[in-house]
């Protein structure tokens, strides 16, 4: 089967075609690279020996996405292209809803032209909101997302809902990731954000390098075992393999599934400088800061509902993604270079 991959040169796209090639799968990618570098494109091809068809096209591009679809007429879609910084999304919510929302509709429209209505969408556990329980199961009431990267995420698993119940012939799986991090064991591909990281582990991994001084750790005074907000860190493979398995659920026509990518395991913040400081062989410095907005104390899931069902489960744990994120960091110091 042709899988069409959107945002498949970013960080978790990248990791995910390599797995689907190694699967043997054939790989179609359509990006923009307005976060991303074609070297990432390149490396995939040096990792599997197989490089996957590259398309550097706007998803919001409707002629474009026609022409794709048409000529490559993929069996389904993998769909990881948006734009994804909470903070920024604050300050640009229309380039937020057109690109995510917008992007998202003219891509369905491309697809349903062409008789392809298999989807894997990239949703996020940031749907759950403050979530009413932990650890999260997928029964967990979708909470107030604080921001309108969360609120894209929501409202995009509505319409793909929407779009099955008009029209059964569609198979939607939903997979709401916990917090990807890490790197391919080849240290070939990993996170290169732009600009200083938002994310924790970006910006330990480059403190630890020495491009950053300091980790700023936001609040230490959350209801949490040390005081520092806990989240389920996943290894950015196991998060790729998981979408491999979604795509045997698809083949069965299975109308619309949701499922949490996690570990179930929670981390502090303190935990996870611990162990990057064990990787990289080195103390990372910290200071205590005031809390972020919007921020929660506590979120991990329960994963056993895609262990059931996709036969899938997080193999690595934090000592596995501390040291793979390190070796990616060290390797490509400055990325992919062209940030
Ligand atoms: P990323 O920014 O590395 O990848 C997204 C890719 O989409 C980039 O390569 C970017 O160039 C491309 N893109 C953006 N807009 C596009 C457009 N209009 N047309 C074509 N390409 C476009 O991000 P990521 O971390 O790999 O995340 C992938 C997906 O997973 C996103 O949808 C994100 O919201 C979701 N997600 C990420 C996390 C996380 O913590 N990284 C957590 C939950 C969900
Ligand atoms: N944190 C710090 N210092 C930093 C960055 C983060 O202390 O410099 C703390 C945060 O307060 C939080 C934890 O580290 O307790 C994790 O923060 P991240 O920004 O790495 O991740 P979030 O859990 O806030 O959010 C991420 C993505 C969202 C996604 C969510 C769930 O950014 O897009 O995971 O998947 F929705």
């Amino acid at each position: 089967m042709k899988i069409l991959v959107t945002g498949g040169a970013g960080y978790i796209g990248s990791h995910t075609c390599v797995e689907l090639l190694e699967n043997g799968y054939d790989v179609v990618i359509v990006d923009n690279l307005d976060n991303s570098s074609e070297k990432a494109v390149e490396r995939i091809g040096e990792i599997t020996g197989r490089k996957p068809v590259f398309y550097n096209a706007d998803i919001r591009d409707a002629k474009a996405m026609n022409d794709i679809f048409a000529s490559e007429k993929p069996g389904c879609v993998i769909h990881f292209a948006g734009l994804k910084a909470v903070g920024e999304s604050v300050q640009k919510p229309l380039e937020y809803y057109e690109n995510n929302i917008g992007g998202t509709m003219v891509m369905l429209d491309a697809m349903r032209k062409n008789g392809c209505k298999n989807i894997i969408f990239s949703s996020s556990a940031t749907v759950y909101g403050d979530p009413a329980f932990v650890p999260i199961t997928e029964e967990c009431p979708k909470g107030n997302p604080t921001n309108p990267y969360g609120r894209t995420k929501s409202m995009l698993e509505q319409i793909l809902t929407d779009l099955n119940t008009a029209d059964p012939k569609w198979n939607v799986i939903l997979l709401r990731y916990f917090n990807p991090i890490g790197a391919h064991k080849s240290g070939l591909i990993g996170e290169d954000p732009k600009g200083i990281p938002n994310n924790l582990l970006p910006y330990v991994a480059q403190v630890a390098i020495g491009k950053l001084e300091c980790v700023g750790v936001f609040g230490n005074d959350y209801d949490t075992p040390d005081g520092t907000g806990v989240r389920d860190y996943i290894h950015v493979v196991d998060l790729a393999k998981g979408h491999v398995k979604a795509i045997d659920k698809i083949k069965e026509n299975p109308g619309v599934k949701i499922y949490n990518l996690g570990t179930g395991n929670g981390y502090s913040v303190l935990d996870v400088i611990k162990a990057y400081s064990k990787a990289c062989g080195h103390d990372v410095p910290y200071v205590i800061k005031p809390r972020r907005s919007g921020d929660i104390a506590t979120c991990y899931a329960d994963a056993s509902l895609a262990k059931k069902e996709l036969g899938w489960e997080a193999e690595y744990g934090i000592d596995d993604m501390c040291a793979d994120s390190w070796k990616w960091q060290s390797m490509n110091p400055n990325g992919y270079g062209d940030n």
